[in-house]
């Protein structure tokens, strides 16, 4: 048994050092050490610097050596906005979508969350859990190494409990950390329709209070929407979910400008996702109230959309952060890769921006950048190690995944071949 790992000798040494988000220009910053070593001791980053500084007074016998020559080290990516957990496909939508059905009109048709529900509360705990880990094991190969999960294909009590005790359970599973969140007020069954406000009662008795009790989740999350949960309700349900001490998500702004960054300002949210109908001023009071801007390209891209306006909200001086949204419907996607193209390349982001918005602002969009997201001495040894010299090719080798070895809480969890 070793006693740690030296990544050693790193063309760069990509830090995105901080313990917060970056806001605006900050997410430039990427805090680069040209050919850089790594000490890890105890899973976590013990020092960073030259090789002949990391190992000064160890006896290199003791260690596990990974040669970095020619590489690039980055920390882990975090995907902080994931639906990993659900049962069946909506393919045939997809095929609708691309024929240009509309993913509200297929939603109006009773397909749409509806038709995931349904799968999901006829799915057994065991084939949720079998097919949740088929998919970290594929956002490993990215480099993914945290993701958030959330519930939302349940709607009743027993399906939601069991959304969320997978994800517990794929956590104690899995490699990849998972960060659970309650998304209960996702949608209503069609029989419900026009009853949102006594669906929101029902949750804020009954569930939330029970998630909380058994620790179910970290984070509330709703899908703030015309004609799905309005301003009025999403309050009574955030106000509910302050007092019991939850952290706060939103699905905010997403297809009709409804002023969900403005709610997710005024409780203090921890991030506000999607976004792609945002206000200026929802932009302006999110930044005042310290809330990171989630984006979602995958989504956008799928559903045919513009967008988010990624470039002004990071000149307004917010903290963004980027996600896959993997979900069965509007996403069924979990490329990291194509994130990465899209955010460069049609949401006019730097390279710079990009990696900050999937490392350490992705870390504090789930309350976690004081533990991972950077390369800082203290933090988890959550590392990638990239084939290629230098950062700016993990955009440039658009749509392929630059990433060679993944390395959680300093164990190798996964490599590839080179080229
Ligand atoms: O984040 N917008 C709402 N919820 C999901 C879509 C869920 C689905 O279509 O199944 C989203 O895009
Ligand atoms: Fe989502």
């Amino acid at each position: 048994m070793k006693k740690g790992t030296i990544i050693k000798n790193a063309n760069q040494i990509v830090t995105v050092s901080g313990f917060q988000a970056k806001k605006g220009k900050e997410m430039n910053d990427l805090g680069i050490i040209e050919n850089g070593s790594i000490l890890i001791e105890n899973g976590l980053i013990e020092k960073v610097g030259t090789f002949d500084q990391i190992v000064n007074g160890l006896n290199l016998d003791e260690y596990e050596i990974i040669e970095a020559k020619g590489k690039t080290v980055t920390p882990g990516f975090v995907d902080p906005h994931t639906h990993v957990v659900f049962g069946g496909y909506r393919a045939d939508e997809y095929s609708w979508r691309l024929r240009g059905d509309s993913y509200v009109d297929i939603m109006n048709r009773g397909g749409g969350i509806v038709k995931s529900v349904t799968q999901t509360r006829q799915s057994s705990f065991e084939e949720l859990v079998k097919s949740g880990l088929r998919r970290l094991d594929s956002m490993v190969r990215f480099g993914v190494t945290t993701i958030e999960g959330k519930s939302g294909y349940g709607l009743d009590f027993d399906t939601e409990i069991k959304q969320l005790k997978v994800m517990k359970k794929m956590n104690q599973m899995h490699d990849i950390d998972i960060i659970t969140t309650f998304l209960g007020p996702h949608a209503v069954m069609p029989e419900d329709k026009g009853k949102e406000k006594e669906v929101i009662q029902w949750i804020n008795n009954e569930v939330l209070p029970f998630v909380k009790k058994e620790n179910l989740a970290e984070f509330v999350d709703i899908f703030t929407e015309k004609n799905v949960f309005e301003l009025e309700e999403s309050r009574e349900y955030l106000k509910k979910a302050s007092e019991l001490g939850f952290k706060i998500k939103m699905h905010a702004d997403e297809i009709f400008p409804l002023g969900g960054a403005e709610l997710a300002a005024e409780f203090g949210a921890t991030s506000a996702d999607h976004l792609l109908k945002v206000s200026d001023k929802g932009i302006q009071m999110m930044k005042e109230n310290n809330v990171i801007a989630t984006l979602l390209p995958l989504t956008a891209f799928s559903l045919k959309e513009e967008y988010a306006r990624a470039r002004d909200m990071i000149d307004s001086g917010l903290a963004v952060a980027l996600a896959t949204d993997l979900n069965p419907g509007s996403c069924f996607s979990e490329s990291i890769p194509l994130v990465i193209a899209l955010a460069t390349v049609y949401m006019k982001m730097t390279p710079e921006e990009t990696i900050t918005a999937l490392t350490l602002n992705a870390a504090a969009a789930i309350d976690r950048a004081d533990t991972i997201g950077s390369i800082d001495v203290g933090k988890q040894a959550d590392l990638l190690i990239h084939e290629f010299e230098s950062y700016q090719f993990i955009p440039y080798h658009f749509g392929v995944s630059t990433v060679e070895t993944v390395i959680k809480k300093g164990k190798i969890i996964y490599t590839k071949d080179g080229y």
